[in-house]
């Protein structure tokens, strides 16, 4: 079929469904939604079977779909409507929830339903991850009964498919439905009205009397809760990494990241939230004076209890067949150089462990989406600083970890993707041995989509040496993103398996013990090592480093400021005004 997908942005669930539908042999093509006449001109020049709409912001217009078949996806199930579903289906705590795949019509999420999937709401989730996990994994499957439905000649949706009456209309979930009492709500209510609002709108808050939108939000430990068990609910007592901790009712919580709200708001239109002006920070650089009058409560990198932090380390297994394990839960998958500083001297400490293998496992979300753009954003508003110094040290203290894992050379380095990978966070994985993938993720291996960059993270060395230099090539120029499958195809990863959220995890625990155990490691580590050795003889990775931040500095400090100029528009996450061409096959 010729399908073309139309989209507000190219997100995780349009890459995926782009990756699932290209691999059944479908011609797919994107255009992402910037206007009417922008979407009528697609159609007719694609002549599209079936136009998809994964994520829409807007109405399609009824030139389109009085023509054409436009399926929209919608994240609620049946007869549930509006902006907001995921944000209402977590506010009530529901057990269930749902992905509906419906045909355009006048009213938004009005028309028939072609086909629905339901999914069971995995407890403590934040929206974005329900999104990025649950709803992709049920989309696919609904959009794929749908398109069954339409290739054998069911232009009418089955009867059984339409049980409208289940949900209703939802309006945009106002911030007084998310606002936090924390006189009176409880640890878990706050965190599942932090959950309900994160990544986008984040909840309108106060902190140190300045209105900000909290995200990020952790349960803190008891015994952290018990150093300040004679505080009052809502004050803010301690800093740990990008992380305030703040006291409630009946314990305490961390707040990772928030968002200083402008001085004059723009009003938003319903189906946004408002335009802003603000960054989506670590907590303790917004509010950076007032936490250094804080006291910090570090915690070990090395410990069994879940008490949170970014990094976590573990050790699993006997002596002589140990398998080490570090967790890094960066936010987004964003390292910034602080957190690639902290990531470093934890690769550091490891190597000094006597393990066999190391399991890179980044985060449960993402395993890295590279260099944080943020936090280089906000650089441009320090008097003493820039966007392109802060990118040249950020860049440099990525590749500072890619190089202390591509130099682990006396234990089997395991990159295990639990969550998708980006640009640079792709390059960071491949620094290791083995690559292994959650079925359903999607990798981004290229950096041309941030305003043309070079990329570094060892990548001139470490791509070509795992698919060769022609494919290579091929990778980079074309942009596009690859499901784990594809990934697996092109040799960019070694396996991907695992159904649910924790299954990935446990079967490559038990692959990773099962490599520590391996009978001929010995043999295998002596090779790799003298592998390395030839490597380096051929030419020093300092070579390559230097090679590749050569490009950088050129795009960083360079008369082409592409990269200035897309960063910005996707930290302010600017609306489209082209899709670009590597999408948009018909154009
Ligand atoms: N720095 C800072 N924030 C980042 C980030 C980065 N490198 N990559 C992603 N994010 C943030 C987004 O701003 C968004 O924030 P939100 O909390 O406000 O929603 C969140 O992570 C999710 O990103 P989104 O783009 O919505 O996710 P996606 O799954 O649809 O797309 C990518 C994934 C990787 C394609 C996309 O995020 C991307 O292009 N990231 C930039 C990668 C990059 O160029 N890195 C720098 C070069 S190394």
């Amino acid at each position: 079929m010729r399908l073309l997908l139309l989209t507000h942005s190219f997100n995780s669930l349009s890459q995926r469904l782009f990756g699932v539908l290209r691999a059944l042999g479908h011609t797919v093509s994107v255009e992402l939604d910037i206007a009417d006449a922008v979407t009528e001109e697609a159609v007719q020049m694609f002549k599209p079977d079936v136009v998809l709409a994964p994520f829409l912001k807007r109405r399609i217009p009824e030139t389109v779909w009085a023509q054409t078949i436009c399926l929209v996806v919608h994240p609620g199930i049946p007869g549930d409507r509006g902006p907001s579903a995921l944000d209402w289906a977590i506010t009530r705590g529901d057990a269930q929830w749902g992905v509906t795949v419906l045909q355009a019509v006048h009213e938004m999420d009005a028309g028939e339903v072609w086909a629905w999937e339901p999914f069971p709401v995995r407890f403590g989730a934040t929206k974005s991850s329900l999104y990025r996990r649950e709803v992709t994994q049920t989309a696919v499957a609904a959009v794929l009964r749908a398109l069954d439905r339409f290739t054998h000649g069911g232009l009418q949706p089955a009867a059984h498919d339409s049980p409208r009456s289940i949900g209703t209309w939802n309006p945009l979930m106002p911030q007084a439905a998310r606002r936090i009492y924390w006189p009176t709500d409880s640890t878990a209510t706050i965190l599942q009205k932090i959950a309900a609002a994160d990544g986008s709108p984040g909840v309108l808050d106060t902190l140190f009397n300045l209105p900000c939108r909290l995200f990020d939000a952790h349960p803190a430990s008891e015994q952290v809760v018990a150093v300040f068990s004679d505080q009052e609910p809502g004050s803010v007592l301690a800093r740990r990494g990008p992380a305030l901790l703040r006291r409630t009712l009946d314990g305490a919580i961390w707040i990772g990241h928030v968002r200083q709200e402008d001085a004059t708001p723009s009003q938003p239109t319903p189906a946004q939230s408002p335009a802003t002006n603000a960054l989506k920070l670590a907590a303790t650089r917004v509010f950076s004076a007032q936490s250094a009058a804080l006291p910090e409560m570090p915690v070990p990198l090395m410990r069994e209890d879940g008490d949170w932090d970014e990094l976590r380390y573990r050790e699993f297994g006997p002596a002589g067949a140990c398998v080490g394990w570090l967790d890094f839960e960066f936010h987004n998958g964003a390292m910034s150089e602080r957190q690639c500083q902290r990531l470093r001297d934890a690769l550091r400490w490891v190597r000094t462990r006597s393990t066999q293998v190391l399991v890179l496992a980044g985060g449960q979300e993402f395993f890295s989406n590279g260099i944080h753009l943020h936090d280089i954003e906000a650089a441009q508003r320090v008097a003493s600083d820039s966007a392109a110094d802060a990118s040249m040290r950020n860049i440099n203290a990525m590749d500072d970890v890619a190089l202390e894992v591509i130099t682990l050379t006396d234990r089997i380095t395991v990159a295990a993707l639990h969550g998708n990978a980006g640009a640079g966070g792709c390059f960071l994985a491949l620094a290791a041995d083995v690559v292994w993938a959650h079925a359903s993720v999607v990798l981004n291996p290229h950096y041309k989509n941030m305003g043309n960059l070079y990329g570094s993270e060892y990548w001139t060395y470490s791509l070509p040496r795992r698919i060769g230099e022609a494919a290579s090539r091929a990778l980079m120029q074309e942009r596009l993103p690859l499901t784990a499958s594809d990934a697996v195809s092109r040799r960019l990863v070694d396996t991907s398996f695992g159904e649910g959220a924790q299954d990935f995890g446990e079967q490559a625990l038990e692959r990773a013990l099962a490599l520590a155990a391996t009978h001929n490691l010995t043999q295998c580590l002596a090779k790799k090592q003298a592998q390395r050795e030839q490597d380096e003889a051929h030419k020093p990775l300092a070579d390559y480093r230097a090679e590749e931040l050569q490009r950088m500095h050129r795009n960083f400090y360079g008369f082409d400021p592409s990269y200035h100029v897309a960063r910005h528009h996707f930290v302010y996450r600017k609306p489209h005004a082209w899709t670009p061409r590597h999408l948009a096959s018909h154009r």
